[in-house]
């Protein structure tokens, strides 16, 4: 196969990327964009502030446009993301306890009502634990209105739409051996022994000096596995966007049954949150970059 998506699909696999919706109207950035991905996220329009400006008041006008391109163009949806620490409105950020609870609740409530049906999957809680060596949650509003506000946005979004699978979402979990990647494991487990209802885990992979790829990630992603969920990545960049590097992960995903498929957090190094980074498949112009052969050829040789 000659593009990312139709590789991807000949494992049951997508290939995915970030769409935001002012750059709709850059035919080049389309033309990559609907040719190579069969699955979209929105990169800025779905998350609290875009969607619940005000409270109770839902506005899904950007939302709308990158789903709807997504959808014209023969694509898959994932939802990204309904409780976060960050991006968060205003009034938002200024509740707490249990009106911020029922906030939260209202909120979940209300997007995927929205989209109800019609996404594959949604990114539930978004970046829920601490970074560093405890293991344990990141503080936040949402975390002191309880330790169970993850599972009561869980046993939200199922009772909302139970089509869509149910993801929780972090970075700096890929390495098996970080203290962050188990307090995820460890409430993971606890969810599925319990009976909470979470259908997979997404795996943001955005690499670079700091936080470099390992090659024990495929082993994170089998024990997550294991664990009964499926595994997804879900903003995959990489600093300098090493080939090799980039077919490593490819195959960490191809090696393990229950991982979804990959996507990348943009099209162009220029469309990228770290551009200065180059950590795309795509140069400036749009080219083609060595990564991307790699990432092919790994997609067809699987
Ligand atoms: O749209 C406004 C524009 O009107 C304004 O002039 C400009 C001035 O700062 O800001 C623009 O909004 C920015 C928005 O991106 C759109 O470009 C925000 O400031 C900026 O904060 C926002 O950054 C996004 C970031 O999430 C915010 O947390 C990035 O685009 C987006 O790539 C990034 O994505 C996150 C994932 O959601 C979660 N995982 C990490 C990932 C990378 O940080």
């Amino acid at each position: 196969e000659n593009t990312l998506g139709a590789a991807a699909a000949q494992s049951g696999r997508y290939f995915g990327t970030a769409i935001a919706s002012g750059k709709l109207g850059d035919s080049t950035y389309t033309g990559i964009a609907s040719r190579e991905f069969n699955m979209v996220t929105a990169e800025n329009e779905m998350k609290i502030d875009a969607t619940e400006p005000q409270r109770g008041q839902f506005n899904f006008s950007n939302a709308d446009r990158v789903y709807n391109w997504a959808v014209q163009n023969g694509k898959k949806v994932r939802g990204h993301t309904l409780a976060w620490y960050s991006q968060q409105p205003g009034w938002m950020q200024s509740l707490s306890g249990s009106s911020l609870r029922q906030a939260m609740i209202d909120h979940i409530n209300g997007v995927m009502a929205h989209y109800k049906g019609k996404i594959a999957q949604w990114d539930v809680v978004n970046e829920a634990f601490a970074d560093g060596n405890s293991g344990g949650r990141r503080d936040s509003n949402l975390q002191r209105t309880g330790n169970d506000w993850i599972e009561v946005a869980f046993r939200t979004a199922r009772a909302a739409d139970s089509s869509a699978k149910l993801c929780y979402n972090d970075y700096n979990i890929e390495n098996w051996n970080w203290a962050k990647t188990q307090g995820v494991y460890n409430m993971v487990r606890d969810f599925k022994s319990r009976g909470v209802p979470i259908d997979c885990v997404g795996f943001q992979s955005h690499f670079n000096s700091g936080s470099p790829y390992d090659s024990n990630f495929r082993t994170t992603l089998q024990n997550f596995a294991a664990l009964g969920v499926d595994v997804a990545i879900t903003e995959l960049d990489i600093q300098g966007a090493s080939a090799s590097t980039y077919a490593n992960v490819v195959n960490d995903c191809l090696a393990v049954s229950r991982c979804l498929g990959i996507t990348v957090w943009g099209v162009r190094d220029s469309d990228s949150w770290r551009s200065d980074q180059s950590p795309l498949l795509f140069d400036n112009n749009g080219n083609k970059k060595s990564a991307y052969s790699s990432v092919l050829n790994a997609l067809n040789n699987g």
